[in-house]
């Protein structure tokens, strides 16, 4: 079967999506197994990679019939307020999400490479900076929403450092690529071009007077990135750096407060950040449906035909739910997952990814331990969108702290690498994350 005819597409947007994917996904499996007709926009179709294994043939290109490269798709996509939203993360642009062979193999040294020279221990310490920074707002009020006021904020504050770009512009940056992320007719449009407009900013400024930052280490890469493809790829890492890392975020906050094996993790142990983390990758990942894929022929896959220029997403999200018949404790894998994708298009920052979260909800709970929802989790509300698994709002209670009190709290804690610990957030010094380039010794 092939995408002509859509009554029993599955929906991947809308509040019934967004209240409950898993219950959309277990139809669309039951109805179509391991790949499925889905809408993500009206009007606006794909194949979605439910089944485990299908996601790992497509991810890891066995057959050697997947691509990239989007245009075919995109030529043939309804004029509509709608399918332009999609444009802003599906449509083709000169970087490593949409090269194949060569051409990635190329821009990938690139990322890897800058992302390479970044010290572990200075980026912790910039994440502590930024997070202690943010908890300062609201630690002696006793409540917050720790999606918009902490994990929504962290990765655009970190990355702004990181590309070396002034805090007073992540505002503007938060809530370009929230409409952009949203998807949604004119605002994910507006967005699109709100994001666009920044990077234009941050790219001249950078080829103007070069600093130690990741901008100018994809500048001066020896691989020659053109302007255009340096513009590329710094918008593909912010895009690829806020959404999913938000919500990761926010996400495994929200299952800690709520479960009790990590609630008493923070007292004694039994579970820790680092695992929270990794299950909401596998159980709940923040980047539910994404990783388009098209065929370079027409292809049978799983039982469906799918022919060039029809998109075709992997939900990492159902994929890594599929039921399994051996059951949990008996499975040596401890429940597989590709949450970061795999194979050769695998998120190249898990690492740093890992420990952006980890630090970040590690000062927030050991500033505030005794966090609460305020509403029990089952009620939290999600953000509309196909691609992503990302609460709206986290909002939480716990006993204030004050600058006056004895003990660490975010005041008296202030790291040693702050340069000037009051908000907006300081600039680094120049030094401050690198090491030595690959490409000097
Ligand atoms: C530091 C933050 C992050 C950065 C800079 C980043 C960057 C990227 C980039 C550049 C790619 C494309 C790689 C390629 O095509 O070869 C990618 C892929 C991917 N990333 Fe990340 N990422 C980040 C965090 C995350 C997080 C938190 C998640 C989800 C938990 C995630 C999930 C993925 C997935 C699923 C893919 C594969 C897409 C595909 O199959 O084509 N990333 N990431």
């Amino acid at each position: 079967m092939t995408l002509r005819y859509l009554p029993d597409a599955g929906k991947l947007y809308g509040p019934e999506f967004a209240r409950d994917p898993q219950a959309i996904y277990a139809a669309m499996r039951a109805q179509h197994g391991a790949v499925a007709p889905a809408e993500i926009a009206p009007g606006v179709e794909a194949h979605l990679v439910i089944g485990y294994q299908a996601a790992i043939d497509v991810l890891t290109n066995a057959a050697g019939v997947w691509i990239k490269d989007a245009r075919a798709w995109q030529a043939r996509l309804p004029d509509t307020p709608e399918a332009a939203a999609m444009v802003g993360m599906l449509g083709y642009r000169v970087n490593v999400l949409f090269a194949d062979g060569a051409e990635h193999a190329r821009y990938r040294k690139v990322i890897a490479d800058c992302f390479g020279m970044i010290q572990p221990h200075k980026l912790r310490d910039l994440v502590i900076d930024v997070s202690d920074s943010l908890i300062r707002r609201f630690a002696a009020t006793g409540s917050a929403d720790l999606a918009g006021d902490f994990a929504r904020q962290i990765p655009l504050r970190v990355f702004n450092r990181l590309l070396g770009r002034p805090d007073a512009d992540s505002s503007a940056l938060i809530s370009a690529l929230s409409d952009m992320m949203e998807a949604d007719g004119d605002v994910g449009a507006r967005g699109t071009e709100a994001y666009g407009r920044y990077i234009g900013e941050l790219i001249e400024a950078k080829y103007a007077a070069r600093g130690d930052d990741l901008t100018s280490w994809f500048i001066d890469h020896p691989a020659g990135l053109s302007p255009e493809e340096v513009l590329q790829h710094l918008i593909l890492i912010l895009g690829a750096g806020f959404e999913p890392m938000a919500s990761l975020i926010s996400n495994t906050i929200s299952r800690m407060v709520s479960d009790d094996r990590y609630y008493n993790s923070l007292s004694n142990g039994a579970l820790s950040t680092y695992d929270a983390l990794l299950e909401v990758v596998r159980a709940e990942p923040s980047m539910a449906n994404y990783g388009p894929y098209f065929v370079s022929r027409p292809t049978e896959f799983h039982g469906t035909w799918i022919q060039p220029g029809e998109l075709v997403l992997v939900s990492y999200a159902a994929a890594n739910t599929e039921p399994c018949d051996v059951p949990e404790e008996l499975r040596s894998d401890g429940g597989a997952y590709v949450g970061f994708g795999a194979g050769p298009h695998r998120c190249p920052a898990t690492d740093p990814a890992l420990l952006i979260a980890m630090t970040a909800i590690e000062r927030l709970t050991s500033h505030l331990s005794d966090l609460e929802l305020t509403v029990p989790r089952e009620e939290l509300a999600w953000r509309p969108g196909p691609f992503h698994r990302s609460l709206a709002h986290l909002p939480v209670r716990f006993t204030p702290i004050r600058p006056d009190q004895p003990g660490e709290s975010p005041w008296s804690a202030q790291h040693p690498s702050s340069s000037t610990p009051s908000d907006p957030i300081s600039q680094p010094k120049s030094d401050d994350y690198a090491t030595s380039a690959p490409w000097s010794s």
